[in-house]
């Protein structure tokens, strides 16, 4: 059997597979969010920890799988959390999350320090809230004290890593999105470093996906029980892990995600980079392989919000369905899907949610469907700039997560991105990926290609329609002027 543990953002599940890649048990443990000030997202790194110790439990024995059987665990987590530990790795303050925001100065700070064109050029991104980067800053400007006792600085799962392991480590995608990384060489870059003034021996040490980073101690055996030496793998960034635990891992393979968030996903050969840094740039969990990713902050997220703010308590399948019977387009009824700011295209964290266009005609049905499609046109967007970043062999868009369940949506999405949308057998997402690098790590399958293939199948595929594509390609016009009208009224 492997293990798979996604540190994510609402709590920590562990997955158990076994060697041919069939998901024998879940379990998850949530986990509390703090934000004691407005643009604060913070968590507590103990809590993360406690929660995989739970959930590792609970998965073994709901399993009836002893921990010996386990031949290795892959990590896979929310990325660009900043997790500060002391000399004798006690954790410093709480961990700053990757939807905190208040980080804007010091963004400007690092374009700054090392001029916006070369950090792209070295990073592959540029200083957005969202990453690491900038929260290493705003610690050292505002808490002294604490910045003072630094030793180390770890992402959310791998401070986990460290409690299983007692290794500081990390993997080449989450390492990325600290924007301290140099992109083409895959490890830390001297040079953004020394510009920003951040020690190298703070940094975990870096390894791909499947390498082994480190393994189970005795106390962490003890905690858990896996069986002391227990291999763990490095794994990947959540959202590496979720590509490769859907296959997305060729290049040419789109991964479209609605979570609450939305991520479209593509797998490259070699470092592609958006100029402006409008899209991010990172390492693949895969080695050798890097990936584009457009991140919209609220997918399902905003079909959540409109059903708990108009129709509380209806299900979903139940609020759907009328949407299906309402013409294309919504009758010129559009949304904007900002409610939680922007990242992609528009990094703006004050950037707003809307309806345009509300007549006495519309129903709750209309605006249901112009919800659904305000969503595929945002994620548009990030395919957009995708095409302009120079990506256009797009061969086949793989779709997950829980928004993928409507047909409806589906097929939206296949008409407004013009491309065929395919469903596959795997919905445990990044824990599944994580457990699928480890299965490579310990040796069942020679590379992460060979463990998709063995393991992934399609079960669906949504066609685009030819009226449908038309119709959007006119309607996604009108939505794009949506943003740039409303921008000042939330500035
Ligand atoms: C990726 C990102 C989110 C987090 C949370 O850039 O910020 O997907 O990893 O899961």
């Amino acid at each position: 059997y492997f293990l798979g543990i996604d540190v994510s953002t609402t709590g920590v599940k562990a997955l158990l597979m076994d060697e041919q890649g069939q998901v024998v048990g879940t379990a998850n443990t949530e986990q509390p969010l703090y934000t004691p000030y407005p643009l604060w997202s913070e968590q507590n790194p103990q809590d993360w920890w406690n929660g995989a110790v739970n959930s590792i439990r609970t998965v073994l024995s709901q399993s009836g799988v002893d921990g010996s059987q386990v031949l290795g665990v892959g990590l896979t987590g929310q990325m660009h959390g900043l997790t500060l530990l002391d000399e004798e790795g006690n954790v410093l303050r709480p961990a700053i999350l990757w939807n905190d925001q208040r980080t804007a100065q010091q963004c400007d700070e690092i374009r700054a320090r090392l001029g916006k064109s070369r950090l792209i050029q070295i990073t592959g991104n540029d200083a957005l809230t969202g990453f690491t980067a900038p929260k290493i800053l705003w610690v050292r400007e505002h808490e002294p004290e604490v910045y003072a006792r630094v030793r180390h600085i770890l992402l959310p799962k791998d401070y986990v890593r460290y409690r299983l392991t007692g290794e500081f480590a990390v993997d080449c995608a989450d390492g990325a999105g600290t924007i301290l990384f140099d992109l083409r060489q895959r490890t830390w870059s001297d040079e953004v470093l020394k510009a920003m003034d951040i020690p190298l021996e703070w940094l975990p040490k870096t390894y791909e996906g499947p390498e082994i980073t480190g393994r189970i101690t005795p106390e962490a055996a003890q905690a858990t029980g896996l069986k002391q030496g227990t291999p763990v793998m490095a794994g990947g960034g959540d959202q590496a892990a979720q590509a490769v635990g859907v296959g997305a891992v060729q290049p040419g393979i789109v991964a479209l995600t609605l979570g609450t968030s939305g991520v479209v996903f593509a797998t490259t050969g070699e470092p592609f980079i958006e100029p402006e840094g409008r899209l991010h740039a990172f390492c693949h969990s895969v080695p050798g392989r890097w990936h584009l990713m457009g991140v919209m902050l609220s997918a399902a997220g905003s079909l959540r919000w409109y059903r708990d703010a108009l129709a509380p308590g209806v299900s979903y399948d139940d609020l759907l369905a009328p949407a299906a019977d309402v013409p294309m387009g919504s009758e010129g009824l559009l949304f904007l899907p900002y409610l939680t700011g922007e990242r992609t295209p528009h990094p703006d964290p004050l950037a707003r949610g809307a309806f345009v266009g509300l007549t006495v005609r519309h129903t709750r049905a209309h605006m249901t469907r112009a919800v659904l499609e305000g969503v595929a046109f945002g994620l548009r967007d990030g395919f957009e700039l995708m095409k302009s970043a120079g990506l256009t062999h797009i061969e086949q868009v793989r779709v997950s997560g829980g928004g993928a369940r409507s047909p409806l949506w589906r097929q939206i999405l296949a008409d407004v991105f013009d491309a065929e949308l395919v469903t596959v057998n795997t919905t445990e997402g990044a824990a599944y990926g994580a457990a699928l690098l480890a299965g490579v790590g310990a040796g069942i399958w020679k590379t992460v290609d060979e463990a998709c293939s063995a393991a992934i199948r399609i079960t669906g595929s949504t066609a685009p329609r030819p009226e449908g594509v038309s119709f959007y390609q006119k309607a996604y016009q009108g939505y794009r002027q949506l943003y740039p009208a409303l921008r000042d009224l939330s500035h």
